[in-house]
């Protein structure tokens, strides 16, 4: 019988265990074998430190009732790029080799007709160099930051956002009680998907992203703005990655003295700042990992079964240096090498910015 290798690489985002689900249930139907590949890359190339078997044969009673689960039963790992695999020399230094030949060696002696590689931006780029090397690989797209270009989204940013826009909607009566500002930080990397959807859903009144670089006067000014209009509280949701124009992070930090190391990340620092300039008190959080915890929605669910379906699907039919993505209603198929190295920024003129500036949400 064929067989299909499969890993999950990077950051883990919620709706993994469905695409490994469909991926089994799917080549099972079609008469495929399928291998489960522990811990990323380090399942092929280093089996001693992984977390589980280093790869095993995935059946039906294995992915039974995974679907909904967060995280991945096969495990993950962010530092086991094959082309720049960390290896530990006899003087206990690390230095980083290409293994992408050992990967092609691998999967031929344990069968593999294709390996399908569930991953993001990173993943991605990787896929396609293991395909330029003649391996057969489809690409899944994963990730809660929704950064990856040709494809509409991925699961897990639905899942983040949703979560992302409940915790805020818990901030506004408390900072409603107390008359604060509640600063809101959270993930998305270099981009800001994340922050203006749950910022709009949740109705946040000012939303900081990478895509658009602010000016903290102006941030202050709408709380000001508020606060003479009799609206005491106001949410700052700010992405990981936000700047401020022309600056760098440090030039925010409210002390000369390292304090501002202390102080945490960009939310803590906006929170700080403008603390100093409305003397209102503020107050920061981070939503960080718990935006990539928890069960899937079920928008995730479907669309990471769909993904999961039609990467067997490819691979049936013959596919191979492609990834899997979401246009719209309908799943197709993309080259990797358009996909790798590329990443999708919010449009700071596209609609769903325009539409929150008609909302009067402040992007500083
Ligand atoms: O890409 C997903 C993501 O969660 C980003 O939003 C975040 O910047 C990063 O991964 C965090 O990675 P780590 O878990 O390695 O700290």
């Amino acid at each position: 019988r064929k067989r299909i290798g499969l890993l999950t690489g990077g950051g883990d985002a919620p709706g993994l265990n469905a695409v490994i689900r469909a991926v089994v249930l799917s080549a099972e139907r079609r008469g495929w074998e399928c291998f489960g590949i522990h811990d990323g890359f380090n399942g092929l190339l280093a089996p001693e430190h992984c977390s589980g078997q280093p790869v095993r044969r995935l059946t039906a009673g294995d992915v039974h009732g995974i679907g909904h689960l967060g995280g991945t039963i096969l495990g993950s790992s962010n530092r086991g790029n094959p082309l720049r695999f960390p290896v530990r020399g006899a003087d206990g230094k690390v230095s980083e080799l290409d293994r992408s030949d050992d990967v092609l060696a691998l999967c031929k002696q344990l069968g593999f007709d294709a390996l399908v590689i569930v991953g993001g931006d990173g993943s991605m780029g990787i896929a396609n160099q293991l395909h330029q090397k003649g391996l057969r690989v489809i690409g899944v797209p994963k990730t809660i930051d929704n950064d990856l270009d040709r494809t509409f989204s991925t699961f897990g940013f639905d899942t983040a956002v949703g979560f992302a826009t409940e915790c805020i909607d818990r901030l506004h009566s408390t900072a409603q009680s107390h008359h604060r500002v509640m600063v809101v930080e959270v993930m998305g990397r270099y981009a800001g998907w994340i922050a203006l959807h749950a910022g709009m859903a949740a109705g946040a009144h000012a939303i900081l992203i990478p895509e658009i670089p602010f000016d903290i006067d102006k941030v202050a000014d709408a709380i000001l703005e508020r606060e003479g209009g009799g609206k005491h509280h106001s949410i700052v949701v700010v992405a990981e990655g936000a700047q401020p124009i022309g600056g760098e992070r440090a030039l925010l930090a409210p002390a000369t003295d390292g304090h501002s190391e202390r102080l945490g990340g960009i939310g803590a620092q906006v929170a700080a700042l403008l603390e100093r300039r409305t003397g209102k008190e503020c107050r920061s959080l981070v939503l960080g990992h718990l935006l990539r915890g928890g069960s899937p929605s079920a928008f995730d669910r479907v669309c990471a079964s769909r993904f999961g379906a039609a990467a067997v699907r490819a691979i049936v039919d013959g596919h191979g240096g492609v990834m899997v993505s979401l246009d719209y209603s309908s799943i197709k198929l993309v080259a990797l090498a358009d996909v790798a190295g590329h990443t999708k920024c919010v449009p700071v003129e596209g609609d769903t910015v325009s539409t929150a500036r008609e909302l009067g949400i402040a992007f500083g």
